[in-house]
């Protein structure tokens, strides 16, 4: 090897430019913690002229992200472009010239990981991504290597910071939802497509990743429940806030019996405990290992310096594996790969959840009684009820909290409620979590 350590970007946007900013500016204490320099020897992107803010020089600079992934002296290959095409293609074909890879592509491995993972097990080659899971949040090396030794029973918590950010101003400036997403693009938090972040697939693709290296076994997309913030509403977040809850994007998964449950959808978290508290553009990852117990890790999830920290904390391992000529030690998916196994998926009428509903309603004498002789036809029983507001011949919401039930009983009553003719919109249902 070499006496410097050279790496390949393709992708100056916000993350790349943010590993350009801390390649330089932290280039001494990389060097003594590598134990020689890093360098970044060539930058490709579509576009190589627009001022991204950072100094570089324009040799390193082309449009041909083969330039990159054809130069034998480059050790490392950072891909930064986000997608599945051309990005798999640019990944494998590192791979199989055994350089070592570094991708925050949280799409490309949740939907074509086993691929990805696959080539990088026969190649024999390091694959980071410490950066696809949580932005700045050591989570993917926290799930291989220090919780290794645990088995894990959840994974729950807030893994998308757009959504967080949308949410959270919603909440506290109680603003418009369309005006918060424009904000959170332009910080650089949402993905180059923010219906992936708002509809709730971004964080299904982070759960699909933990999931599998938790669980020594690959996820498919469509096992995984999903539904995002986009028709969450300031009413139902004002409602939400009275009954003492706060509105929060989470992802769940939970181990039992060999069985797993995953899910992403908005939940009601109660307002004092500790995931209502996160706020921004943070997420907040709780684990739970039968040896370790409870384990909060807690940062910024998005953004061009947070995610590139990760994304340089990956490049030194693998710089750090190239001197020892020590390549996959720690196996991408954390099991090694011909111990995993498939594991059975629950599907979503069978979990069991509290409920929040909100019905807009006729205000007439015996609607209650209706409603909740439907809850009642399905085994759902009420926890509390609010009724907000008389407008003579309009309607009015009526909320309703249950106690847990069945997802399948719960959409059997819905639609039986939906077309009551007092029932004026289809009913509003979010699921509640972190109460006993
Ligand atoms: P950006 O869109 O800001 O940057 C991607 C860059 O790649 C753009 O400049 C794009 O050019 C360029 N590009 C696209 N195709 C090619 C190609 N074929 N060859 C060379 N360059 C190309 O995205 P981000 O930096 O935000 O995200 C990058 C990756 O990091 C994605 O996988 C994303 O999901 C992930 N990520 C992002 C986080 C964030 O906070 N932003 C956090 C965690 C992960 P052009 O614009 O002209 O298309
Ligand atoms: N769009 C993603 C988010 C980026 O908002 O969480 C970080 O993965």
């Amino acid at each position: 090897m070499d006496q410097m350590v050279q790496v390949g970007l393709i992708g100056f946007g916000t993350v790349g430019t943010g590993v350009v900013k801390i390649l330089q500016r932290n280039a001494d204490i990389i060097a003594r913690r590598v134990g020689r320099p890093v360098v970044l020897a060539k930058i490709a992107d579509l576009d190589i002229t627009t001022d991204r803010g950072v100094t570089v020089s324009p040799d390193m600079l082309t449009t041909n992200a083969n330039d990159i992934l054809d130069d034998p002296q480059i050790d490392i290959v950072v891909e930064l472009i986000g997608g599945h095409e051309p990005a798999k293609r640019f990944i494998l074909h590192a791979l199989s010239k055994q350089k070592g890879v570094v991708t925050a592509n949280k799409a490309l491995l949740a939907d074509h990981g086993e691929e990805v993972f696959e080539a990088a097990f026969q190649a024999k080659a390091d694959l980071g991504f410490e950066a696809s899971v949580g932005g700045g949040i050591p989570i993917i090396r926290s799930l291989t290597e220090g919780l290794a030794g645990n088995r894990l029973t959840s994974i729950t918590g807030i893994m998308n910071g757009t959504s967080n950010y949308i949410l959270t101003r919603m909440t506290l400036e109680g603003r418009d939802f369309s005006d918060i997403l424009k904000e959170a693009t332009r910080e650089g938090y949402a993905e180059a497509d923010p219906s992936l972040d708002i509809e709730g697939i971004d964080a299904a693709h982070k759960l699909v990743i933990m999931v599998n290296l938790a669980y020594g076994t690959p996820v498919p997309m469509s096992a995984v429940y999903t539904e995002g913030i986009s028709n969450i509403s300031t009413v139902d977040i004002a409602f939400a806030g009275e009954l003492g809850f706060t509105i929060k994007l989470l992802g769940i998964a939970k181990l039992k019996d060999q069985v797993i449950e995953a899910r992403v959808h908005p939940t009601l978290v109660p307002t004092e405990s500790p995931i209502a508290q996160v706020n921004g553009v943070y997420n907040a990852i709780h684990l739970v290992g039968d040896a370790v117990g409870d384990i909060v890790l807690y940062g910024q999830g998005a953004g061009s310096l947070p995610t590139a920290s990760a994304v340089v904390g990956d490049i030194i391992d693998l710089a750090r594996n190239r001197m020892y000529g020590s390549f996959a030690r720690v196996p991408a998916t954390s099991f090694q790969w011909e111990s995993r196994k498939p594991l059975v998926i629950k599907p979503m009428a069978e979990i069991e959840s509290r409920y929040y509903l909100r019905c807009m309603v006729k205000d007439d004498p015996g609607v209650l009684s209706t409603i909740s002789g439907i809850l009642g036809k399905y085994g759902i029983s009420i926890s509390s009820v609010l009724q907000k507001g008389r407008k003579q011949g309009q309607p009015v919401p009526l909320v309703i909290l249950t106690h847990c039930s069945s997802e399948r009983g719960m959409q059997s009553a819905l639609q039986d409620i939906n077309v009551l003719p007092i029932v004026s919109e289809p009913t509003t249902l979010l699921r509640m979590e972190g109460i006993e």
